[in-house]
């Protein structure tokens, strides 16, 4: 690609982010392995890019994060950043509903080292959360990227999962634009996201317990945005 125009905007996106990627984020067997036996296991490509998941990273590790909750694992690629950040006596726990996802992201979870650090827990995410809740201890950080049409009610769970000065940060909150495109259809993939997503704006908006911004995003994964907010 270097020296040569890209011939889109996404095209121009991914080049900069192979740039980025190339300069500060090394080789990584741990977690090119991660994604290689999710495409072999027939996961879809939906994973953060590096240099985002490096963000997640960053931002727990920041905030010096001891607890962190995930919702959507996919193959574990985003769980195993957000795990580098933990100290050893750390934990993440990650909800995932589909079983073959779940398969591949535990096998992936302990490849990576984490299996004493990494919980999964299987099934409908808001089946889950009310039992996490009912354990009580709160989380330091949360992120959100599951279904896109329950992100309002993830956003009230997080809020009692969590404690004045918790983070949670949220994915896909832009869709190409398609949050203001009165015709969008569905831009993870999934009927009524969309509509979830604007529900989510609406109650982030009118949430007085929590301070919010969203932040776009373009690069390897399209045009999107990350939600963060810090619960007050
Ligand atoms: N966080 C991952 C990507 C997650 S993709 C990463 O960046 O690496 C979204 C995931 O949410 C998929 O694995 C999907 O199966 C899962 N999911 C969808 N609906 C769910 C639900 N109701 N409860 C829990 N997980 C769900
Ligand atoms: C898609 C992307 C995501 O980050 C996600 O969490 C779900 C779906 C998509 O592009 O289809
Ligand atoms: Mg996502």
């Amino acid at each position: 690609m270097s020296g040569e125009t890209p011939a889109s905007a996404e095209e121009l996106w991914s080049a900069v982010d192979s740039y980025i990627r190339d300069r500060l984020i090394p080789q990584d067997p741990v977690l090119d392995a991660a994604l290689a036996a999710s495409d072999a296991s027939g996961l879809p490509p939906i994973a953060t890019s590096a240099a985002q998941g490096k963000l997640l990273e960053l931002l727990a590790r920041a905030h010096g994060a001891r607890r962190i909750l995930e919702l959507g694992t996919l193959g574990a690629y985003s769980t195993i950043w957000l795990a580098r950040s933990l100290p050893p006596d750390g934990e993440l726990i990650t909800l995932e509903a589909d079983p073959r996802n779940a398969r591949v992201a535990e096998s992936n979870i302990q490849a990576a080292g984490f299996g004493q650090i990494v919980q999964l827990r299987l099934g409908p995410a808001l089946e889950t959360l009310p039992k996490l809740a009912a354990e009580g201890t709160p989380f330091d950080l949360i992120f959100i990227d599951a279904d896109k049409r329950n992100d309002e009610s993830y956003l009230e769970w997080s809020l009692k999962l969590s404690r004045p000065g918790s983070v949670i940060i949220v994915d896909n909150v832009v869709g190409a634009g398609a949050i203001i495109d009165p015709n969008a259809r569905n831009p993870w993939g999934e009927e009524g996201g969309v509509d979830g997503v604007r529900r989510f704006y609406d109650r982030l908006g009118a949430e007085t317990r929590l301070d919010a911004t969203v932040i776009q995003t373009v690069g390897e994964k399209g045009h999107d945005g990350f939600a963060l907010a810090i619960v007050k």
